[in-house]
């Protein structure tokens, strides 16, 4: 094996391995692609905003997720059918993420049961779930993996149909003859058909359940006490409802592109960006509700009060204006009209510069809506979908995510590698992240925070006019 500096390099070693309909079937997205490669261009436009001179002699990278403790927020997204990347296909993801501490996700259409990773050894996992028009073997699933001791169920939303995988369609995909999805041996679901079609498409569209729908999640929780992840969630609406609905927590998800094409890049979801009318609107309700006239503009506690803004947060501006203590509105409109004295130039400017902090929140809270804002901090939102980087884990936690699934670089270094190269994979993710943590100045995952990264919606396109 030459040497592997990064996650991606992976792939194309895999694609030398791999039959082309194998590999194919990775790494496709749906139709024109376009989300597939959105997934991970949408990372590369979000910039760091490091803090310098931090004590990070220590770094504590341990996160907790649903109550277990972890190594690190990366953990192991579910993918179908292993062993075609590799003889051992499961169990050796399994062992490595055992190895590595952290969460392994074992998908419904594994090509070993859920009996069989437990069997791997100790390990925290969950289980990803498609609800099957057959509820019976739904519910002897979700049993079977209960006492295999999986700790949670992640159920797939966003697959009532199977995505338009033209690689697949082209290749006539379909399970190799040897292996057969192990979790429903014995059931008419185990064995895919070769058609004239993608084998795979038909299989599913015959077998999954279309009618799922919100109602299922009660369904769902009256055949299983463990916690329910909602798996496929991109709006800040569905977040709200998974909240309602009871859900443990939500996966932002876009299936690895594999599903809709034209969603936007999981990553972009956490913070939904607000059109440009959306956010003069924003500004416009703020300049009008709160300033009938400059004074009141100026009158700063008041602002603070009404929006309960953070000044001591808002930037180091905000701290010094915060530092410098209040000062009168009076004041602060002579001296900015008639700054005869440099006191009073600086106590205008001080004014003058709280204010446009105080325009530039209203326009970044009327930017942070989305799926992380709708959770209210009531149930932990994960990411999946385009992670390659220890930077992109750092970037998504920054965003607000609590920890982060990968999917394709695990297949991939499964084919090159086998339990080897996902165990390299995750070290490499690892020591990645760590890296980033100590060049932003962050000791833990606590102190990783919004303002530790720049996106294209944090500055206010209107300069407001003072
Ligand atoms: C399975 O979940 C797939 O996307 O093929």
């Amino acid at each position: 094996m030459e040497m592997i500096t990064n996650v991606t390099e992976y792939e194309a070693i895999a694609k030398e391995k791999l039959p082309k309909m194998v590999y194919d079937y990775y790494a496709s997205g749906a139709e024109d692609q376009w989300t597939l490669e959105e997934n991970r261009n949408a990372f590369a436009r979000i910039l760091f905003r490091p803090r310098i001179l931090v004590d990070v002699s220590r770094i504590d990278l341990t996160a907790t997720i649903l109550g277990f403790k972890v190594s690190m927020p990366i953990m192991i997204a579910p993918t179908a059918m292993q062993k075609m990347a590799h003889p051992e296909g499961e169990f050796a993801t399994a062992r490595a993420a055992s190895a590595a501490g952290t969460i392994m996700t074992l998908s419904s259409w594994a090509t070993s049961s859920v009996e069989e990773v437990a069997s791997t050894g100790p390990g925290i996992r969950f289980f990803q779930l498609y609800v099957f028009k057959d509820r019976n073997v739904v519910a002897q699933l979700v049993r079977r993996a209960e006492r295999a001791g999986f700790k949670a169920i992640a159920l797939t939303v966003d697959t009532p149909i199977l995505g338009r995988r033209e690689a697949d369609i082209k290749n006539r995909f379909t399970l190799p003859p040897h292996l057969i999805l192990k979790n429903f041996e014995g059931l008419d679901l185990g064995k895919l058909d070769k058609t004239s079609d993608s084998g795979l498409a038909s299989y599913v569209a015959g077998q999954i359940d279309r009618s799922l729908n919100w109602k299922d999640i009660s369904w769902l929780q009256t055949i299983t006490s463990l916690p329910i992840l909602v798996k496929g969630v991109l709006t800040a609406e569905d977040t709200r409802i998974a909240l309602k609905a009871g859900a443990a927590g939500i996966i932002v998800s876009n299936h690895g592109a594999r599903q809709l094409d034209y969603v936007p890049a999981t990553i972009s979801a956490l913070e939904e960006q607000l059109s440009l009318e959306e956010v003069e609107v924003a500004l416009h309700d703020y300049l009008v509700c709160k300033s009938n006239s400059l004074l009141k503009r100026l009158r700063l506690p008041k602002a603070r009060r009404s929006f309960n803004m953070k000044f001591d947060k808002a930037s180091s501006v905000g701290e010094d204006i915060v530092a410098r203590g209040r000062v009168s509105t009076h004041d602060n409109i002579r001296g900015r009209r008639r700054s005869k004295s440099s006191r009073q130039r600086v106590v205008a400017l001080s004014a003058i510069e709280a204010e446009y902090i105080a325009m530039t929140e209203v326009v970044k809270e009327a930017y942070e809506y989305g799926v992380v804002k709708a959770a209210e901090g009531r149930i932990p939102v994960f990411l999946d979908g385009g992670v390659r980087r220890g930077t992109d884990v750092f970037k998504a936690l920054a965003l607000g995510a609590a920890g982060v699934f990968i999917g394709r670089p695990v297949l991939f270094s499964l084919a090159a590698d086998g339990e080897a190269g996902v165990r390299k994979v995750l070290q490499m993710l690892r020591d990645e992240f760590e890296l980033t943590m100590a060049l932003t100045g962050c000791r833990s995952l606590k102190e990783i925070s919004r303002d530790h990264v720049i996106t294209e919606w944090d500055r206010p396109r209107i300069a407001p006019k003072l």
